[in-house]
């Protein structure tokens, strides 16, 4: 049973790129604390399972199947899925695309484009959608999906470190800007986890090389990611605003 202060009763939650990697585990933490949930992805037939998935731990599920980077289409679908459940209480930007290792010159203008439309312009653009009726009811938790690269930069993909680093920003931003409405932001950035998009883009070598470099000598698993989220969506974060939280196993130990 869940502990009533990390319970997402009564809550929903919209969730981007939820089909498969964290954001699939994100819906499924989310649904067991207790939220409904708007589930959105670019692929239908995945998203339809972890909607399913969902819905067998008793959770209303709607599925909100389009391109985030297509920004009018992205952003006429939200009001229609918040209407339907009332409201949207949390939103977990996280769809994302890999960010192959490539040297500065090798990003041409459709690469960097492709990164920064569904990382920044998308994140952007969701948040924009939503926090209306968040201010409304004077409550919401705006959660960014950023990376360990944003901290620590990478020794190639450029613009997905900047693009990474550019959710953080809307953090800060959004926290002061929105804090009179009680709506809060924040950002989780993951440590490596082995998703398909980490697999296919870095390859087990480089991902086992990342491995070496963490402290506890492992991997993040995604549900350790999802538990970072879950708790700020929760109300034990309420009082939590315009910060970062990396679960990366002390890969990031810097002064604090
Ligand atoms: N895996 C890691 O090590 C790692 C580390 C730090 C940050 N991240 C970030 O975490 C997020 C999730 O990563 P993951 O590893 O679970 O990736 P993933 O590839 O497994 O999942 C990403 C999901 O986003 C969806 N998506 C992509 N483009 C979309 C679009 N235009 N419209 C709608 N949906 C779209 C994909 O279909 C997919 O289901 C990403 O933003 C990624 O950059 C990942």
């Amino acid at each position: 049973m869940t502990r009533e202060s990390l319970s997402l009763d009564g809550r929903v939650a919209m969730i981007t790129g939820a089909a498969r990697g964290m954001g699939k585990e994100h819906a499924l933490l989310m649904a067991e604390r207790g939220a409904d949930l708007i589930l959105n992805d670019l692929n239908g037939e995945t998203l339809a399972e972890t909607a399913e998935e969902c819905r067998a731990l008793g959770r209303k599920v709607t599925e909100m199947v389009c391109d985030n980077t297509d920004i009018p289409t992205f952003t006429a679908l939200i009001p229609e899925h918040e209407d339907d459940h009332g409201r949207v209480d949390i939103l977990v930007s996280n769809a994302g695309i890999q960010g192959n290792k490539l040297a500065i010159e090798d990003i041409d203008e459709d690469i960097w484009e492709a990164m920064t439309n569904i990382k920044m312009k998308a994140t952007f653009f969701a948040a924009r959608a939503v926090v209306p009726g968040m201010k409304k009811r004077k409550y919401g938790k705006l959660i960014n999906t950023s990376s360990i690269f944003a901290m620590e930069g990478s020794f190639s993909m450029s613009h997905y470190t900047g693009a990474a680093s550019g959710v953080l920003g809307y953090v800060k931003g959004w926290a002061r800007e929105l804090a009179p409405w009680n709506i809060c932001a924040n950002a989780v950035a993951p440590g490596t986890v082995a998703t398909e998009l980490t697999i296919n883009s870095m390859g087990w070598g480089v991902i086992r090389d990342f491995e070496k470099q963490v402290p506890m000598g492992r991997l993040a698993d995604k549900r350790e990611i999802a538990y970072a989220a879950a708790w700020l969506a929760s109300s034990e974060a309420d009082f939590l605003t315009g910060q970062l939280i990396s679960p990366n196993g002390g890969q990031t130990i810097v002064g604090i």
